[in-house]
């Protein structure tokens, strides 16, 4: 694994628990993990239950006991060592969104279905559609449930950035990030209303902002680049840098099967802290979900008599629901990490039975295709059409 902080430990999580849990045909080992800092790593290793580490993530592709390659890092490393390791045959699950452009996501693709040939996997961690709920959502629709999707309402809204002091981290650095919440949280909604449509995002009009244009340079902030240079603005004060992506993303969508859209994805809804809702209305029903109560799935089925409709409260914790028959006896919830574990699991799964596992880095081109398109159409103000993932991975 490379890298330790946040994702790092929501992996490693995952990777100690997933045998513990689910029967499978393969035994996880915690061999290696890989930071910048030799001293930080170490302790990291030792936390978080790995076997070993480095500062090098290239020892970890040239170890011949490495099979799999997962990168959490920021998006500015992930192309170099997916390809990397792709190359050298390892398989691959690298953290959202894919890469910070287009250009290094189709490499990617195009690296992952070469190294397909032989038998290599490739996975992107849309952790989101892992949530049971989420999961269960999907099955509604593609079961008929809702009948024809007329709507698909989707929000992101944090709240991390709204204090004008807070510094300027990597997340707001677009070299580093790629974008700002469009491609950290709205590249979550993209995958997940896609995933439980079954439809893919053909047209998109957007609208971007940057509310807090400069922000005071982090403690020891010796990683800035050039572009987050240290200068103040008025000579005064701690040193700032620019704000180099969006604060908050809008936009609506025309999807491929009839059904339009709106998504907002943003850093300064005061108050909400990981507030991931997605709402579709059908010709048959509803459903809606939130993730700040995510073992619950609100459904409406329109088809029942008059007297008895409204929105139904699913607790998704039943035995029968995706993920949960491993877990606790029902109405125990789950968690956060429980996404990471199931995502682990299919993983291992598909590694075991020589499958393509999902999202592919194909999916997540095409992810990335949409947050592209919305950057463009809030450039230029204008309707944008989203390019084919699939023309474009494949030449
Ligand atoms: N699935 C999710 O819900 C979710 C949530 C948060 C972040 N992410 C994604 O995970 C990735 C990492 O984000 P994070 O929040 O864990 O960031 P973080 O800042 O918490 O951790 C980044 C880690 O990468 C290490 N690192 C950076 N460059 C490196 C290099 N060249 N070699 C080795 N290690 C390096 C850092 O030392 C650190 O350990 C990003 O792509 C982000 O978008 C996904």
């Amino acid at each position: 694994m490379v890298g330790y902080a946040f994702m790092g430990a929501a992996h490693s999580q995952a990777w100690r628990t997933v045998n513990r849990v689910y029967d499978l045909p393969l035994r996880v080992r915690m061999a290696s993990v890989c930071g910048r800092d030799e001293s930080q790593v170490a302790q990291a290793a030792d936390r978080l239950g790995w076997e070993s580490h480095t500062t090098d993530w290239r020892e970890l592709v040239a170890r011949a006991d490495v099979d799999v390659i997962d990168i959490c890092t920021p998006g500015e490393s992930h192309a170099e060592i997916a390809i990397a390791a792709l190359a050298a045959g390892k398989h691959v699950l690298c953290e959202k969104p894919l890469a910070n452009t287009v250009a290094e996501a189709q490499q990617m693709a195009q690296a992952a279905q070469a190294a397909r040939a032989g038998g290599v996997r490739s996975m992107c961690g849309f952790n989101y559609r892992r949530v049971p709920a989420v999961t269960l959502m999907r099955q509604l629709v593609a079961d008929g449930r809702i009948g024809t999707i007329r709507h698909v309402r989707a929000v992101y809204l944090q709240d991390w950035i709204v204090d004008p002091d807070f510094p300027l981290v990597w997340r707001l650095q677009k070299d580093k990030a790629g974008s700002g919440a469009l491609g950290d949280i709205g590249a979550h909604i993209i995958d997940a209303t896609q995933f439980v449509t079954g439809q893919r995002i053909t047209r998109v009009s957007g609208l971007t902002e940057t509310f807090v244009k400069r922000r005071p340079l982090p403690a020891g902030s010796s990683g800035l680049t050039a572009s987050a240079g240290g200068d103040t603005v008025d000579g005064a004060g701690p040193p700032t840098g620019p704000v180099t992506v969006d604060d908050a993303a809008l936009f609506m969508a025309r999807l491929d099967g009839g059904a339009v859209a709106s998504y907002e994805a943003t850093r300064f809804a005061t108050g909400r802290k990981n507030g991931l809702r997605i709402e579709i209305n059908g010709s048959l029903g509803s459903v809606a979900f939130d993730f700040e109560r995510m073992n619950e799935l609100e459904f409406y089925d329109a088809t029942r008599p008059g007297a008895e409709q409204g929105f139904n409260r699913i607790i998704v914790t039943e035995p029968e629901h995706p993920y949960l028959s491993a877990w606790w006896p029902p109405g125990h919830g789950i968690g956060y990490e429980h996404s990471f574990t199931h995502q682990a699991r299919d993983f291992v799964a598909a590694v075991a039975a020589g499958d393509d596992p999902a999202p592919s880095f194909a999916d997540a081109l095409q992810v990335q295709q949409v947050l592209e398109a919305v950057e463009r159409s809030a450039e230029l103000g204008e309707w944008i059409t989203v390019e084919s993932a699939l023309a474009t991975a494949t030449g």
